[in-house]
């Protein structure tokens, strides 16, 4: 794994995998861009050829080619690790000892998968009545077509299992990409073929539509050895630039509007199978921009995917808005059909997602009876206990007690109250101890402590450990090139004094937070609750 991690870092320069996502000049031995984060001001990001590194100033993170792209994508080591070896054309197998099969079944998927997607492009360009139906019908034009890799799977139920076998492919190869169907014939038959595209370009499955009225309408690849629905964010990969570029994503619900949208000039739009988001998908698009804007139908399903938005973005620092003037269209397809400005417009008028839900409850209940208040007060207070800026909450609560008709004060009773209620049904949710901000803090004086220690010369308190690793050493290096070369001496060792104070502080802070959190635990004993209280009150003295 070592030989591995080492071989694909000497294959791939880290300027060129960081410029994949992030735009970097020359500024002397290093380069600098804006962070991929999009939470610097000036340019903060720096990168180092020479030492094959990447830092990041303003969200104080750092370190290699794999942990850019864990980061950058939102991924598992192990998944960075398959990307980029596939990029450096590294064959992982011959190292990775135990998941060396594992590994070999999936890169043969992704080549069975990869044919298949140019042998369904070959069969639409064959096919007069299904290109009418692509080209006429859906209006989608030949860029668009080529871009996406549109096809067509043939209605004999065979033709794919016998092409792939004449390439040299098993009945076993064919099932690990999710190709056959249980029965052992082809999965897709006589269908508009749709590959889902991974952000390496990878085809990893499909979703495959009727061309006629029949059902099902969609069938979509289950989730096999390459394809995670929970992870896979249709249209990503076509996206992510104009996302990072521009600032925001819009989540729709069907991959067609996706393709439409792209179409009509809004290239930031993506799909997560349906409503089903999951917190995979909005951490995954939140590392690329916290402007995310949900294009969901009005109707139930909308309804409830938008709430749980809400209740994930809370945490994740995301600016969650709604678009929703369709001006009667079913979904934003249907809207650009009528007109590509119409959309465009569309997603500039959007609104706070906590806002357009508490109309939408409005319009559910009967605010001029009391039993249809209390619903509404009851279903308004539990979303706004997801809103943590404090400000934002307080500007929802007076929103909501002057549609009641109350004062903001017996609203906040009103609260207490159902809060009591929830927590003696145990239902109380455990908040994270860890916040991205506090993490944050505590990350930023850490590295220029050590920064100062390993380069300033400057001695460290005994019970702080110096890293061995050479990654996170050459960050400390540029970390301190950046902010403490030429220092005076005495300088350093009163920054690295202030360092240490606040480190303890912070670290204080978070032990704290730790223990607020497991005395909010059920079934504390009285006796480990006191043991609790008296850490608690031993941290705050310091
Ligand atoms: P819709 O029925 O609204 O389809 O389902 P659509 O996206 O507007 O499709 P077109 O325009 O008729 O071609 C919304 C989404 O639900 C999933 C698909 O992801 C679809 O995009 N779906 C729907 C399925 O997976 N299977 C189905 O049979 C239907
Ligand atoms: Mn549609």
């Amino acid at each position: 794994m070592q030989d591995a991690k080492e071989e694909i870092k000497a294959r791939l320069p880290v300027e060129d995998v960081v410029s994949q996502y992030v735009e970097l000049k020359r500024a002397g031995r290093t380069l600098k861009g804006r962070s991929p984060w999009g939470v610097d001001k000036t340019p903060s990001f720096m990168v180092s050829p020479e030492k094959g590194i990447w830092h990041d100033f303003s969200a104080n993170k750092g370190g290699d080619i794999f942990t850019f792209v864990m980061e950058v994508e939102g991924i598992t080591f192990k998944e960075a690790f398959e990307k980029l070896a596939q990029q450096a054309g590294v064959e992982v197998s011959k190292y990775a000892g135990g998941s060396a099969e594992l590994s070999k079944r999936r890169a043969r998927g992704r080549e069975a998968l990869e044919l298949t997607t140019k042998y369904y492009q070959f069969c639409l360009s064959k096919s007069k009545k299904v290109c009418e139906y692509v080209f006429y019908k859906r209006n989608m034009n030949r860029g668009t077509v080529e871009e996406f890799r549109i096809g067509y799977s043939p209605a004999n139920g065979k033709a794919l299992k016998e092409f792939l076998t004449s390439r040299g492919f098993s009945v076993k190869e064919m099932e690990d990409a999710g190709l056959l169907n249980r029965f052992g014939g082809d999965m897709f038959r006589g269908r508009m073929m749709v590959p889902f595209i991974d952000t390496t370009g990878n085809v990893i499955g499909f979703t495959a539509r009727v061309l006629d009225k029949s059902e099902p309408k969609y069938l979509n690849t289950q989730e096999t050895l390459l394809f995670n629905k929970g992870r896979f964010v249709f249209g990503l990969a076509q996206a992510k630039e104009a996302i990072r570029k521009n600032g925001f994503v819009v989540i729709v619900e069907g991959n067609m509007d996706v393709i439409s949208s792209h179409q009509a000039g809004v290239k930031e739009a993506v799909a997560t199978s349906g409503t089903a988001m999951t917190e995979n998908h909005l951490k995954m698009l939140s590392r690329l921009t916290n402007d995310i804007r949900l294009a969901y139908d009005g109707d139930e399903a909308g309804v409830k995917a938008t709430e749980r938005a809400i209740m994930l973005a809370g945490d994740l620092g995301i600016n969650l808005t709604v678009i929703s003037d369709y001006q009667g269209a079913k979904d934003p397809d249907e809207l650009i059909q009528k007109g590509a400005e119409l959309w465009q417009k569309a997603v500039q008028e959007r609104r706070p997602a906590v806002e357009w839900l508490l109309d939408k409850y409005e319009e559910k209940v009967d605010m001029s009876s009391v039993f249809g208040k209390k619903e509404y007060s009851d279903i308004a207070l539990k979303l706004l206990k997801y809103v943590t800026d404090e400000v934002e909450r307080a500007q929802y609560e007076e929103l909501v007690a002057r549609r009641l008709g109350v004062t903001r004060e017996d609203l906040r009773n009103k609260g207490r109250s159902l809060e009591e209620k929830l927590e003696k049904k145990g239902k109380r949710r455990l908040k994270e101890a860890k916040t991205v901000a506090g993490n944050g803090k505590l990350n930023q004086l850490e590295d220029n402590l050590l920064a100062i220690a390993l380069f300033g010369g400057v001695e460290v308190p005994s019970e702080i450990e110096i890293p061995e690793d050479e990654t996170r050493r050459a960050e400390l290096e540029m970390v301190f090139e950046n902010q403490y070369k030429g220092r005076a001496r005495e300088e350093l060792e009163a920054e690295m004094k202030e360092l240490y104070r606040g480190l303890r502080e912070e670290m204080a802070k978070a032990e704290i937070e730790k223990l607020q959190a497991r005395l909010e635990e059920e079934g504390l004993g009285e006796e480990e609750e006191k043991e609790i209280l008296r850490k608690i009150t031993e941290l705050q003295r310091g």
